[in-house]
């Protein structure tokens, strides 16, 4: 077995780190999400089947700000999982994530994924592998279990750190779940006890007082937030500062603008770039909309469910405030247009 160096679970440890995404986790998204204080960032997942075949390789880059970018990998077979991470590395990547969660059934009914989460000996060869092909810190990405009657990530988790994992990053559902009911943070704080190496807990994270409350709930230190930064990337900064900041409608359209022009840095301000652009934002906007100024007093009210998981109708009264919150995709093209025109408060 591999024993995890201290300097790499350093790498992990009090850290509030953006999780990986497909789609969300764009380069000039996860620019923003560092701006507003993001510790790790992370590629969106890469199929090491198709990256050591060539493929995949857009995925590996990374904005010279994302100065803690990993890549994650999701594959079941030891030697592409090796070479998948020395070929991330040898293009950047300063860690390597192993995706055990995924939950896609085109993953799923391969053996990739979450299915590993099933054979807990085989996910922590696959780690084993890895350990030994690079040097970089090495985090695994799980879930609380496959499905309910098969609540397995402590033991998982166990067998993962000592294969060399540096880090266990646990989201508290399992793959059956979704999102319909809360992540279940019992599960994130046992594997936290069973454990010595940093664990990333996820789930539900929206406002700073969803982390205070895991703070004190759990012996979790390290966390990792995914939809919460894309309703607001600026989430990282109040789970720094431990307080909400309710940014301006104005301000609002110039974070907007400002991933726009990230956008259009990235992939070409021609009329090909502008077409990427154009899918990503309205894409963001499917999560920006939901953003609602809440309250402590709205968190206490919501317990011991995460506001995350409110949903409501778009705001009344000021008609600016009320357009970035429609769910409309009709409202969602206007805000592209005027973007684009520079036809906003504050422009
Ligand atoms: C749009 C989207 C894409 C995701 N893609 C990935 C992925 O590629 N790899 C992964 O490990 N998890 C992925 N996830 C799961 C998140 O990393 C995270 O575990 C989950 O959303 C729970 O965290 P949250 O409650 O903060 O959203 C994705 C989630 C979302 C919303």
């Amino acid at each position: 077995m591999f024993a995890a160096s201290a300097a790499d679970r350093g790498f992990f440890s009090d850290v509030i780190a953006m999780a990986p995404m497909a789609l969300g986790g764009n380069l000039p998204y996860r620019r923003l999400c560092r701006e507003f204080g993001a510790d790790l960032t992370c590629s969106e997942m890469v199929v090491a089947d198709k990256l050591v075949k060539g493929g995949e390789r857009a995925l590996l880059r990374h904005h010279p700000t994302e100065d803690r970018f990993g890549v994650q990998l999701c594959g079941k077979h030891a030697e592409t999982l090796a070479e998948g991470a020395r070929i991330a590395v040898d293009r950047g990547a300063r860690f390597i994530d192993l995706n055990f969660g995924c939950p896609i059934d085109l993953i799923v009914s391969r053996g990739g994924g979450a299915a590993l989460l099933k054979r807990p000996r085989k996910l922590a060869e696959l780690v084993a592998a890895v350990r030994a092909a690079v040097d970089v810190p090495l985090s695994v990405k799980i879930r609380s279990g496959y499905s309910e009657d098969r609540l397995n990530a402590v033991e998982v988790a166990v067998l993962a750190a000592a294969a060399g994992a540096d880090a266990i990053a646990v989201h508290g559902r399992t793959r059956a779940q979704r999102y319909k009911r809360s992540a279940d943070w019992r599960i994130v704080a046992e594997v936290a006890t069973a454990i010595d190496v940093p664990v990333l807990g996820n789930g539900d994270l929206l406002t700073p007082w969803d982390l205070a409350r895991r703070r004190a709930e759990t012996p979790v230190r390290s966390f990792l937030i995914a939809r919460g930064c894309l309703i607001k990337p600026w989430v990282f900064r109040e789970m720094r500062e431990g307080r909400p900041w309710y940014p301006t409608v104005a301000e609002r359209w110039a974070i907007m603008r400002r991933y726009l022009d990230y956008a259009l840095e990235h992939l070409g301000d021609d009329g090909k770039g502008r077409e990427r652009a154009r899918r990503f934002v309205i894409w963001h906007l499917h999560f920006w909309h939901r953003w609602r100024p809440y309250t402590e007093a709205d968190f206490h009210a919501h317990l011991p469910e995460s506001l995350i998981q409110k949903r409501e109708d778009p705001a009344a009264g000021d008609p600016e405030a009320a357009l970035l919150a429609s769910a409309d995709e009709a409202d969602h093209e206007r805000i592209w247009n005027r973007l684009v025109d520079g036809d906003f408060p504050g422009a």
